[in-house]
């Protein structure tokens, strides 16, 4: 942050852009997220407003989660995090399909509306079908008092302050962390052991300062994105956990760079995608080691067969992913279903560097609003 301190407007904290504010300020954010929630003596995790008996959470058998957008990206990881810590089976739906869906839901099922703003129309009004019909329903949101927050049964505040940049960027992680607390919280109730469970708490803890490493990948970001600002299309591709962080590494750079860009499931690409693939074609592979670190080598070998050119996120060191990628940008390691919080990190310094170049309004891109308020 010492970096920016240079006067002008007093919000912006010296940072030229609300955005590379807010994507700074997450080591911070991310702090706040957890403060206060992390129960080392039962290895878990409490939120205060959950309005929720333990004999209600016990009683949970699905969870669908709903949003738009970011949001909705951070749902998905809330999916993997729920099956894997937590056993409960769930869906994602996006809003505005669910707000129209009738599907059959049960009284053990329980419905996150996730959302930065708590304004969102088709959140707000999937919220609300779903209370009509007498279900429980959650909100996961960022601004204190606002419709959202208001309505829902009971919910987790992110904590992380205005985020005023219209990409969102500090909310995604920070949703992404309460959804591992929840998953902790859940699983502690179920089949979770207090080692396990400690395991997970030890390494949210560390979290704020794997975050404060990872923006040291700024300066080599640059450099990448000065490579890559003219082209017309970019692939984003992970795996598992890293789904749906490729997903909302290419809204970041659709949004603000007006770049056209894809995310997929990294093996998807070829039941399609691939087509696509040439010298002026860019792929993102998101291949940190992990359980399907192998697999997702041989997907981008195939991008580099068909003369793709391949930026890495990877592991520190990584000799293997370095002979293979044009260009790598090492983060550090952290457990799988904490990946899309640090790998959010340089997609989200990367769109916003690409945007600079390309000279466009990255705190207020054309056609969109923070919130979008209508249908
Ligand atoms: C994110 O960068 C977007 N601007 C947008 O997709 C946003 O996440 C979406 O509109 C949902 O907003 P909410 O979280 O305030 O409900």
């Amino acid at each position: 942050i010492e970096h920016f301190l240079g006067g002008g407007d007093a919000e912006l904290n010296g940072f030229p852009h609300y955005m590379l504010k807010e994507i700074y300020e997450q080591p911070e954010t991310l702090a706040n997220a957890m403060r206060g929630r992390l129960d080392d003596s039962d290895s878990t995790a409490h939120f205060g407003g959950l309005n929720l008996t333990s004999q209600q959470l016990r009683q949970i058998d699905r969870v669908i989660m709903t949003a738009c957008g970011t949001s909705y990206h951070a749902g998905m990881v809330g999916e993997y995090l729920f099956e894997e810590l937590a056993r409960i089976p769930v869906e994602v739906e996006y809003a505005s399909e669910l707000r129209y869906r009738n599907p059959p839901i049960d009284r053990s099922t329980v419905m996150f509306a996730i959302t930065q703003s708590g304004e969102t129309a088709d959140t707000l009004a999937a919220l609300r079908e779903s209370k009509r019909m007498g279900h429980t329903t959650l909100a996961i949101c960022n601004t204190v008092g606002s419709s959202i927050a208001r309505e829902a049964d009971g919910g987790v505040y992110l904590h992380a302050g205005p985020e005023i940049g219209v990409a969102s960027t500090k909310a995604f992680t920070s949703q992404s962390c309460v959804l591992t607390m929840l998953a902790l919280y859940l699983g502690r109730t179920r089949h979770l052991s207090s080692v396990q469970g400690q395991a997970i708490i030890d390494n949210l803890r560390q979290l704020p300062e794997k975050v404060r490493q990872t923006l040291g990948c700024h300066e080599r970001v640059k450099g990448i994105a000065a490579k890559y600002a003219h082209v017309r299309n970019v692939l984003y591709l992970g795996r598992q956990y890293l789904y749906p962080a490729a997903l909302e590494g290419a809204l970041k750079l659709k949004e603000i760079s007006y770049i056209h860009a894809e995310g997929y499931p990294a093996a998807e690409m070829k039941h399609g995608p691939i087509a696509l693939v040439d010298a002026d074609t860019p792929s993102v592979f998101l291949v940190p080691r992990g359980s399907v670190f192998d697999k997702v080598m041989s997907n981008m070998q195939e991008i580099k067969a068909r003369g793709g050119p391949v930026i890495a996120v990877c592991s520190p060191d990584d000799e293997e992913v370095a002979s293979i990628a044009d260009d790598i940008i090492p983060i550090p390691d952290v457990p799988e279903y904490l990946q899309p919080i640090i790998a959010a990190i340089p997609l989200q310094l990367l769109a916003y560097e690409i945007a600079l170049l390309r000279g466009c309004d990255v705190d207020k891109p054309r056609n969109l609003a923070k919130s979008v308020t209508v249908e």
